[in-house]
C-alpha cells in the first residue's frame, strides 16, 4: 500500500507544487489539509485545486473559532505584541495548524506531515517543534526547503505538470493573512530604507484617505474578553471581523516592523492589524483602570515572556501553560467599557468605565469632595525618602574625593 503524507495546504504555488513534488520523490499520496483561520479565502477552491493537482483527499477544518477562544483572545488578554510591535497573528495561527493536523493525520493513517516553510522563516520552526511535541514519531518533510528551485523554477515546474498558477498579475510580496492581521515580505520592503508602496496595504487605507470625521467605538469586555461593540454582543469572530473593516477604514493599524526571526535573521515586514491594534489598546486601557500599579508592572513582565514564547515556536510549552495561568487569573475583573475614537490613522482611547474601577475621585479630585489627607503626605514623604537621605549624607555630600558635580555623569561632549 502506498503511504500517505498529511500536507499543510494553503493553496498557494509552493504547497501546490509540493503536492506533485511529494508523489515524484517519494512516491507517496498525498492528502491535503487546509485550516480556515478567518482569511477569507474561498475555500472550495482550495479545496478543488489541491485535488485537481493530484491530491488523494482534500480536507478544509474551520478552525475559526477554536483560534479566537484558545488564541487570539488569550493573547489580547495577555496584551502579547512581539518586541512591543507585532500582534503574533500568523505565529499564533502555527501551533492551531500544528494541532488540527496531527489529528488529521492520525485519522487518516499518515505517518508524515509535509509543510510549505522554506528553511529561512519562523514557520518551520513552530510547525515543527508542534508537531514534535504532540506527535513525537510523525515524520516531518519540508519540501520547500529541501527542493532548492529559485521561484522562476518552481514556476517551471509547475507549468510542466499543469498546476495552475493564478494568471492575474501575482503580488510581489509574499502574503500571509488570518482574522488577528496581515504580513507581508519581500519585493522593494526588503530594503529597510523604502517606504512601503501603497500597494503593499489591502487591509486599511491610507490615513490621508481616511474618511475626514472622527468615529467613537464603545468595546465592553468581560474579564479581559471582548463582548460587545457598541453594545451589541457579538461572537469574537463578528467582533474581530467588524473591527478589523472599522478600523481599517480609518487607516489603522499599519506596522512596520525590522524584527529579529527565530534563525537569527533580522527581516522587514509591514503588518496590517486593525483589529488587534484598537483591542489591545482599549484592553490595556481597563487594565489600567482595574488592575493595581504591582499588578500592571508584573504583567508587563509576563507580557513579553508570552509574546516571545508565541513568536519562537514554545506553544506547546509547560511555561506557557504556567503564564496562561497567571494572566487568566489577572483578568478577573478587567470587566467594563472603553470608548475608543478612530481618526485619520489614529486610535485613542478617549474614556472607559467598569465596576471594579480602582479609580477613586475622591481621592483624585481637587474640587471640593476632596478625601485625600494631605497632612498624611508630609510623613509619607519622610519615611520614603530616609533611605536616600541617609546615604546622600555619608556617600554623596560627606565623600570629598567623590565626584564634584552632585547631578551624576555628563556627556561633555569632549570624548566626541
Ligand atoms: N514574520 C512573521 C512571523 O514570523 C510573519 C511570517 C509570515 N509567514 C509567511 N509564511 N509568509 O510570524
Amino acid at each position: 500500500m502506498t503511504e500517505i503524507v498529511v500536507l499543510a495546504y494553503s493553496g498557494g504555488l509552493d504547497t501546490s507544487v509540493a503536492i506533485k513534488w511529494l508523489h515524484e520523490k517519494y512516491h507517496v499520496d498525498v492528502i491535503a489539509v487546509t485550516i480556515d483561520v478567518g482569511n477569507e479565502k474561498d475555500f472550495s477552491a482550495v479545496r478543488q485545486k489541491a485535488l485537481k493537482v493530484g491530491a488523494i483527499k482534500a480536507l478544509v477544518i474551520d478552525g475559526k473559532e477554536l483560534f479566537v477562544k484558545y488564541f487570539l483572545f488569550p493573547a489580547l488578554q495577555a496584551n502579547a505584541l512581539y518586541e512591543g510591535q507585532y500582534p503574533l497573528a500568523t505565529a499564533l495561527s502555527r501551533p492551531l495548524m500544528v494541532k488540527l493536523i496531527v489529528d488529521a493525520a492520525v485519522a487518516e493513517g499518515a505517518r508524515a506531515i509535509a509543510h510549505g516553510c522554506t528553511g529561512k522563516g519562523n514557520d518551520q520552526v513552530r510547525f515543527e517543534v508542534g508537531i514534535n511535541a504532540l506527535a513525537p514519531d510523525m515524520k516531518i518533510i519540508a519540501p520547500a526547503r529541501e527542493w532548492g528551485m529559485t521561484r522562476e523554477e518552481t514556476i517551471a515546474y509547475a507549468q510542466k505538470h499543469g498546476i495552475p498558477i493564478p494568471v492575474t498579475k501575482k503580488s510581489p510580496y509574499s502574503v500571509d493573512e488570518n482574522l488577528w492581521g496581515k504580513s507581508a515580505e519581500c519585493g522593494v520592503l526588503e530594503d529597510p530604507w523604502v517606504e512601503p508602496p501603497a500597494d503593499v496595504y489591502t487591509w486599511t487605507k491610507s490615513p490621508a484617505e481616511a474618511p475626514d470625521e472622527p468615529q467613537y467605538l464603545e468595546i465592553g469586555f468581560e474579564k479581559g474578553v471582548p463582548v460587545t461593540l457598541d453594545g451589541d454582543v457579538l461572537d469574537g469572530i463578528a467582533l474581530i471581523q467588524k473591527l478589523n473593516e472599522t478600523a481599517g477604514r480609518h487607516g489603522i493599524g499599519r506596522i512596520d516592523h525590522i524584527e529579529n526571526r527565530v534563525v537569527g535573521i533580522k527581516s522587514r515586514e509591514i503588518y496590517e492589524a486593525p483589529a488587534a491594534t484598537v483591542l489591545i489598546q482599549a484592553h490595556q486601557a481597563l487594565e489600567a483602570m482595574t488592575l493595581s500599579k504591582d499588578q500592571l508592572r508584573f504583567k508587563q513582565k509576563v507580557s513579553v515572556e508570552c509574546a516571545d514564547l508565541i513568536y519562537n515556536g514554545l506553544w506547546f510549552s509547560q511555561l506557557n501553560r504556567d503564564l496562561s495561568a497567571y494572566i487568566i487569573s489577572s483578568q478577573r475583573y478587567v470587566t467594563g467599557t472603553v470608548r475608543v475614537k478612530l481618526f485619520k490613522g489614529t486610535c485613542n482611547v478617549v474614556g472607559r468605565k467598569s465596576p471594579w474601577s480602582l479609580y477613586n475621585l475622591g481621592l483624585a479630585t481637587y474640587d471640593k469632595g476632596d478625601k485625600f489627607n494631605q497632612k498624611a503626605a508630609e510623613g509619607f514623604i519622610h519615611l520614603w525618602g530616609l533611605p536616600v537621605k541617609t546615604q546622600a549624607q555619608v556617600q554623596l555630600l560627606g565623600d570629598k574625593e567623590g565626584p564634584l558635580s552632585i547631578m551624576g555623569p555628563a556627556d561633555t561632549g569632549e570624548d566626541r
